[in-house]
């Protein structure tokens, strides 16, 4: 009895701090499927009258401050039952690179890579912190092995700021991984397929490759939701809030004079679209794979319409994100996942990390 509630009680938070709002989700673990237990959503839209200042570009010490506040108050809703955590790196806050090694044991790769960073990394070595995975193999025709690493490195700064904000918040920071990790384990899940993946959040838009499963590439603009906002509210001479409504009722679908809207997002829309289209080009190129389908995450997937223009803009079936495929939910919550599973798909992912 007792270890069977040991068992049902083993669980895990993912936190996502974003630029305008904080995600978390405790995960757990029922009969060796993962389940969603809880969950937690805080927006804060004083930030979004000033995107400037939004939670992750405001000065350091506003940052850890207001930030541990807003976890305290969505650890009041949430009410885990775990105090364990992993939350993640931004794109814009860490270096990502695809490398190609010869094939070598663990240890050696560790012992290279130190080196490597030096080559790819624009800052000191001894300010980052360096990590990598394997995601690849392959062997050429004269039979020679090589493996494809990632490398990533995260400013040391970074890594102590975040364990100050956990720790006053009273939680555990357990580990700390890049955004596109974690999109990559709910979003592709082991699925085979060469794929784009657009996660748009408010600040920023992370344009990632998984391919045979593993997460190939990744690469960032800040062309994201906030941009379109802006766009909205600058000419039409309206507030952030009202053009933020707008933006998420008539999306790219306005009719007649709300045609307007649509005209004044697209150039955004169609730079990240373009980036997006460098980075399958660069990675096709390099390995000769074509890139099937394009998978839409963070809170701008929900824009109305946004699937079907990326969809014929790129020539390519693109679907929104359900990071719910491999994690159950209570069933109460089924209406709402459809809406909110772009949102949480970063936060899920960082939960489910921790039980493995
Ligand atoms: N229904 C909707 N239609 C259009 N846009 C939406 C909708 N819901 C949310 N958004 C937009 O999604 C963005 C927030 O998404 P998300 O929560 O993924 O961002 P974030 O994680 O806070 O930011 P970032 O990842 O850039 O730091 C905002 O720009 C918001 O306007
Ligand atoms: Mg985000």
């Amino acid at each position: 009895m007792f270890f069977f509630n040991k068992i049902l009680t083993t669980s895990y938070l993912g936190v996502d701090i974003g630029t305008t709002s904080i995600k978390m989700v405790e995960v757990g673990l029922s009969a060796n499927k993962f389940r969603l237990k809880n969950y937690g959503l805080l927006e804060s839209y004083g930030h979004l009258e000033r995107l400037n200042d939004a939670i992750q570009t405001s000065s350091l010490k506003l940052f850890e401050r207001e930030t541990t506040e807003l976890l305290k108050i969505l650890l009041k809703k949430v009410n885990p039952y775990s105090n364990k955590v992993t939350a993640s790196v931004p794109a814009f806050s860490s270096f990502v690179t695809l490398l190609d090694l010869p094939a070598m044991s663990n240890s050696e790769t560790d012992k290279a890579m130190p080196y490597q960073a030096r080559q790819f990394v624009p800052i000191p070595i001894s300010e980052v912190a360096v990590d990598w995975i394997k995601v690849g193999e392959t062997i050429n025709e004269s039979g020679e092995k090589s493996q494809q690493v990632l490398l990533i490195a995260v400013p040391q700064d970074y890594i102590r700021k975040f364990q100050s904000i956990f720790k006053a918040a009273g939680l555990d920071l357990k580990f700390l991984e890049i955004e596109g990790l974690a999109l990559v384990r709910v979003l592709i899940a082991g699925d085979q397929t060469p794929t784009l993946i657009l996660d748009i959040g408010s600040r920023s838009t992370n344009i990632l490759i998984a391919d045979k499963g593993n997460l190939k590439m990744t690469a960032q603009t800040d062309f994201a939701g906030g941009t379109l906002t802006q766009a909205i509210s600058s000419s039409l001479n309206i507030d952030v809030r009202r053009a933020e409504e707008l933006k998420k009722q008539k999306g790219l679908l306005g009719a007649g004079g709300e045609k307007e809207l649509s005209t004044l997002m697209l150039p955004y829309l169609d730079a990240i679209i373009k980036e997006a289209g460098r980075i399958m080009t660069r990675y096709e190129g390099s390995c000769g794979i074509k890139i099937e389908r394009v998978i839409l995450s963070g809170g701008t997937a929900l824009l109305p319409g946004l699937q079907e223009y990326v969809s014929s803009e790129l020539g390519l079936t693109t679907i929104r994100a359900n990071p719910f495929s491999k994690v159950e939910y209570p069933e109460n919550l089924g209406f709402i996942i459809n809406e909110l599973g772009p949102m949480l798909s970063v936060a899920l992912g960082l939960g489910v990390r921790g039980l493995l």
